[in-house]
């Protein structure tokens, strides 16, 4: 996932330590941090999963950028009961994707032929999408910043996590996991002018020094690029990720707010309230990680989503960028 939640790939500096920021290294032994009130917290079987999962990605990013190109990712190792969270999710998913998806994410998300009822290994699923758009994937461990992130992009590499969400909350996750990759990022990579736009960020990105100009710019991507939505005539259609692959806050940010995909505690805004693009207001708006985005940037069409990102994000830092020192 983008911004704190991602990997490492090709293209990528060497020095990617902080991919396994929430990662402890003990002894040859790979321990993920999970917080106390992570649902996994005290599953003592999952907790070894996702040691096994992120010691992949620690292995992975060791190896020289050759060796990531030639080799297969290794498989993660998943329970029945996960494979069944896989199952449950995409039982819901669908009617809601059927309803609010783009056109675009539904006609190339057939293409990548995700499996219904088991979860795919990231190599199977990278290896359809780079015969479409060319973009892969690679697995990372955890928190890595947005550069590295970024940077990957720019090589056409998806940093994607392997792990999935806790059996006994199977429609909440508190970080982004194997379901958020794949049904929302990976799908929408198989779009070409979604894999141009992500590749047009790691550019932009690649171009960009400081800290604060780096934040901006993940800023954009955010309400783009994970929470973007666009018009379909008259309906309001899910094109970010973020949204694709939550099926209760696709609804609500289709419907204006009027649907809380909460079935217990609920997390919406009171409105929802679609804004006109406008990436100076954008790059500086607060989000909130752990809610439904109260506010979300509407494009006319998807077509004009991309013309809009494109050309904002192609000239970002250079000498026609009016804000060119803000974005340096
Ligand atoms: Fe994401």
């Amino acid at each position: 996932m983008h911004e704190e939640f991602a990997d490492v790939g090709e293209g990528v500096s060497e020095d990617t330590n902080e991919a396994n920021s929430a990662v402890r290294i003990e002894g040859g032994n790979v321990f993920v941090e999970l917080d106390p009130d992570h649902p996994g917290f005290k599953d003592k079987e999952y907790r070894e999963r996702r040691n096994e999962i992120a010691k992949i990605a620690i292995e992975w990013n060791e190896m020289s950028m050759q060796e990531r190109r030639t080799k297969k990712i290794p498989e993660a190792p998943y329970s029945d009961a996960e494979h069944d969270v896989w199952k449950a999710i995409m039982e819901r998913m669908e009617p809601a994707q059927e309803k609010y998806a783009c056109k675009e994410y539904l006609e190339y998300a057939r293409k990548l032929k995700l499996p219904k009822d088991r979860i795919p290994q990231l190599q199977e699923v990278s290896e359809k999408l780079e015969d479409i758009t060319g973009f892969r994937q690679e697995p990372v461990g955890g928190l890595v910043h947005p550069k590295t992130f970024h940077t990957a992009l720019a090589n056409k590499v998806f940093l994607s996590t392997q792990y999935i969400r806790h059996s006994s909350n199977p429609f909440y996750t508190p970080e982004p996991d194997v379901v958020h990759e794949l049904v929302g990022h990976t799908a929408m990579l198989a779009v070409e002018k979604w894999a141009e736009l992500n590749m047009l960020f790691g550019e932009a990105d690649m171009r960009t020094e400081s800290e604060e100009a780096i934040k901006r710019l993940g800023t954009v991507y955010w309400f783009t690029m994970e929470f973007g939505v666009c018009k379909e005539g008259n309906d309001v259609k899910a094109v970010g990720p973020g949204l694709l692959s939550s099926y209760g806050e696709m609804e609500h940010a289709c419907t204006g707010g009027a649907f809380c995909g909460k079935e217990s505690a609920c997390v919406c805004e009171p409105n929802l309230e679609y804004r006109k693009y406008n990436f100076e207001e954008m790059e500086t708006r607060p989000y909130d990680v752990t809610k439904y985005q109260p506010v979300l940037y509407l494009a006319d069409s998807f077509e004009r989503m991309y013309e809009d990102i494109s050309e904002f994000v192609t000239i970002w830092g250079t000498d026609e960028d009016p804000r060119k020192e803000l974005h340096q």
